[in-house]
């Protein structure tokens, strides 16, 4: 057998599943447990493909709105959290209804809910269109969050006041992109009132730090994690930016485009938040079954924080 080319893997920690997504995953199940199935899910629990068809061969049923549930099945909210009118009308309709939006989302709703209260408008930094900002947009009444996703989108914003304005940010988004976003936002309007530093969480900063440290050893970086999660998207910007030439996002270890990856000798994997410990095992035997392998952990933090699931499930039923 021809000998197999040497190849050192430098694998990122913290990486993978973090404590709201772990949560969001529990709550299905012990609601599964609980109720039985079907237990209907608006929207993806988290985003991860092998996440949702794993729950969905348990009894879980997917759908994006509420009104494709039926009244007498319980329904779960996704991780990213929803809009107030979402509760309001499962009340409306005497559901049973339990709310996986990770705790560090509502934590952001609350800030939201608080500077409103204090006659502010809001400013969010996000993505459009992505559930956790559509979320959090619908805390607050229509035209209460005007959205800015770039430096450049800062100098057209039209608040009502300038004076009277505070800014909230989604928690998944890049650290460097958006302290360059509030620093935009603080030079045009001097009294607009934040969070110390961002509403980023733990999980997506160290795992963002942790592929900062990587990058200046490795050729190429793989990030394992759905094309729609925007924590591992950002984690492929943050490797382009650090410097690595080549840096891919695979939801699993078929994606890998090995022709791309070429005579690369030095790789680092990392993985977004919704991303199982399995997907990363499959993806580093896949370059075992190709290369000599070595594989060097990079650790840049510990993460031991957990969330508890909501009271409902902790109950007998
Ligand atoms: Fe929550 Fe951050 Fe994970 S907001 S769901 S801990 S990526």
């Amino acid at each position: 057998m021809p000998m197999k080319p040497a190849l050192t893997l430098y694998l990122a920690a913290p990486r993978g599943f973090c404590a709201g997504v772990d949560r969001a995953i529990k709550i299905v199940e012990m609601a599964l447990e609980k109720w039985g199935a079907p237990v209907y899910v608006r929207h993806e629990i988290v985003h991860n493909k092998f996440v949702v068809d794993s729950l969905r061969d348990k009894g879980a049923v997917f759908v994006e709105e509420l009104d494709e549930c039926p009244d007498d099945r319980p329904v779960i909210f996704s991780a990213h959290g929803v809009p107030k009118s979402v509760p309001a009308e499962a009340r409306r309709r005497h559901m049973v209804f339990v709310d996986a939006t990770c705790p560090l989302v509502s934590k952001v709703h609350i800030e939201a809910e608080r500077h409103h209260a204090e006659g502010l408008q809001m400013v969010m930094i996000g993505h459009a269109g992505h559930p956790e900002v559509l979320g959090t947009m619908g805390q607050l009444p229509d035209g209460e969050v005007l959205l800015v996703e770039t430096v450049a989108d800062v100098a057209t914003l039209t608040p009502r006041d300038p004076d009277r304005l505070a800014f909230i940010t989604q928690t998944t988004l890049s650290v460097d992109d958006t302290a360059g976003i509030v620093a935009a936002l603080q030079a045009r309007f001097p009294s607009i009132v934040g969070p110390a530093k961002e509403d980023i969480c733990y999980a997506t900063t160290n795992r963002q730090a942790a592929v900062k440290t990587i990058a200046p050893r490795i050729e190429a970086l793989l990030v394992i994690g759905a094309p729609n999660s925007s924590n591992s998207r950002r984690l492929v910007e943050v490797g382009s930016a650090a410097g690595c030439g080549y840096s891919q996002l695979v939801q699993r270890a078929t994606d890998i485009d090995w022709r791309a990856l070429g005579s690369v000798r030095t790789v680092g994997v990392t993985a977004g938040a919704s991303a199982p410990e399995v997907l990363i095992n499959e993806v580093i035997d896949a370059f075992r079954d190709r290369f000599d392998l070595t594989v060097e952990l990079v650790e840049t933090a510990r993460e031991d924080i957990e969330f508890k699931v909501p009271r409902v499930l902790r109950e007998a039923s």
